[in-house]
């Protein structure tokens, strides 16, 4: 399974990014405000620090209007998915973008219907959004199942983005379900290595070692 992040956070992004645990980072207009920087800005420096794509979200809802700020975020690096919503309008500009090549993210995925469309467009990833559906009282993990199914039913080649991840249970469940790919926030990405069995395993390791009276350099 992959990881991206969901973030904006530039100084998250190098840490995790370092460890090796990137690949890829989703952004969205909600994350770009909460960093309070420019978009071209923050975009450009998180596509210099990880390899993979970095979402960015065009904030029109018509297509024409779309597919100039798709055209505006292409330029900002080569490793740019343009992030488009689930519309009609969306998808259309999803149809031209994937067309000459170009990576799309289709996000607020909440049906496996509307997966299906955007598989049909030629999405490079769709973003089910898991929380927001448990939010409302219902489990979101069925919906990564249901696309899994009805990907592998035809063969599409449309990566599962597993969005609006919450809890470490929620990376777990994506990944035996088959997601593709994660995009976890930084705080949850730090969770998954916690367990209170390693904790206590690693303070009586050191207790011990302690009493050795030794050093290892
Ligand atoms: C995905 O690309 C979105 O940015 C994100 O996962 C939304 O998550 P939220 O429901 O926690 O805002």
């Amino acid at each position: 399974m992959k990881f991206f992040v969901d973030t904006a956070d530039t100084k998250e992004i190098r840490e995790l990014n370092e460890i090796g645990l990137l690949d890829g980072v989703t952004t969205n207009p909600s994350l770009i405000m909460k960093s309070g920087r420019d978009i071209t800005e923050v975009t450009k420096e998180i596509c210099d620090i990880v390899d993979g794509p970095v979402s960015a979200e065009v904030a029109a809802t018509e297509y024409e209007q779309m597919m100039k700020e798709a055209d505006v975020l292409s330029k900002i690096a080569d490793n740019i998915c343009i992030k488009v919503p689930l519309t009609f309008d969306g998808l259309k500009a999803c149809k031209t973008i994937t067309s000459d090549g170009r990576k799309v993210n289709v996000t607020l995925c909440f049906s496996a219907t509307q997966a299906l469309l955007a598989a049909k467009a030629g999405a490079t990833f769709i973003s089910p959004f898991i929380g927001r559906i448990d939010d409302m009282g219902i489990n979101g993990m069925d919906l990564i199942g249901e696309i899994r199914a009805i990907y592998d039913n035809y063969g599409f080649a449309t990566e599962i983005l597993a969005a609006s991840i919450r809890t470490v249970n929620h990376v777990k469940e994506a990944a035996l379900i088959g997601a593709d790919v994660a995009t976890v926030p930084p705080a949850t990405l730090r969770a998954l290595v916690k367990h209170p069995l390693t904790d206590k395993g690693l303070d009586a390791f050191l207790a011990d070692w302690a009493k050795t009276g030794q050093k290892i350099a």
